[in-house]
């Protein structure tokens, strides 16, 4: 038996976090599929949406659900359920509730939620730790599109959601609701459990594992 769970919310509510923490119970069975590694090639004009940027240049809007390329994310998926010992793939992202495409096939539904300054906080502090970016250009950014941009096409999609999760608890508080929501599927699988569950994270920024993902500096 294999499924397919979606994980949405807001920017910096926790998605990717509280995904890797799920894949790390079970590495072998687990597959990640980050919608961040599927935005349309941000050098072409004539896909996804565009917007301007804060520095008033025309950019791919990477705050709007149709600058993802859907057809590459459902090949994702059907990959991941083909490869061999793989029972659950976990689809993360800020529009896996919002993409009808990944909503509909997903067999559990999570909604990772936090309060809007919790989120423009981590997301600032991560771009100066990780990126060290100039604060400014978020703030630019969130004022200019991403907050209506979160109202129109994130925030919504929390409706779909079986399980809301609050995105300021501690993890494993957050790993053990969404372990509950998808029941026995992963408790049939030989991978030992690694011991023990994932800390509680300090509350500052982590360090970003670095992915292929073209999200650029200006994504807020
Ligand atoms: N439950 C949590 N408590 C405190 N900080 C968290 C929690 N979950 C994530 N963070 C921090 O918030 C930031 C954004 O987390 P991340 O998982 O990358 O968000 P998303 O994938 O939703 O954009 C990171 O710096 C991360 O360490
Ligand atoms: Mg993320």
């Amino acid at each position: 038996m294999t499924g397919v769970l979606a994980v949405a919310g807001g920017t910096a509510s926790g998605k990717s976090t509280l995904a890797e923490a799920l894949s790390l119970q079970c590495p072998e069975s687990i597959a990640l599929v980050h919608l961040d590694d599927y935005y349309v090639p941000a050098h072409d004009p004539l896909r996804g949406v565009w917007t301007v940027s804060a520095g008033g240049h025309a950019i791919l809007d990477w705050n709007h659900p149709g600058s993802i390329d859907e057809a590459a994310v459902s090949a994702a998926i059907d990959m991941a359920l083909a490869r061999p010992g793989v029972r659950l793939v976990v689809v993360e992202g800020l529009f896996a509730l919002t993409l009808p495409s990944v909503r509909e096939r997903a067999d559990w539904r999570v909604y990772v939620d936090a309060p809007d300054d919790v989120r423009l906080a981590r997301k600032i502090l991560r771009k100066i730790e990780v990126q060290r970016q100039d604060p400014r250009l978020s703030l630019l950014n969130y004022l200019q599109s991403g907050r209506d941009r979160h109202v129109a096409h994130v925030a919504p999609s929390r409706a779909a959601a079986d399980l809301v999760v609050d995105g300021t608890h501690e993890g494993p508080e957050m790993l053990a609701a969404v372990l509950g929501l998808i029941g026995p599927l992963l408790s049939a699988v030989p991978d030992p459990l690694p011991d023990p569950l994932p800390a509680a994270r300090p509350r500052r920024a982590r360090a970003v594992t670095p992915r292929t993902h073209q999200l650029p500096a200006a994504a807020v």
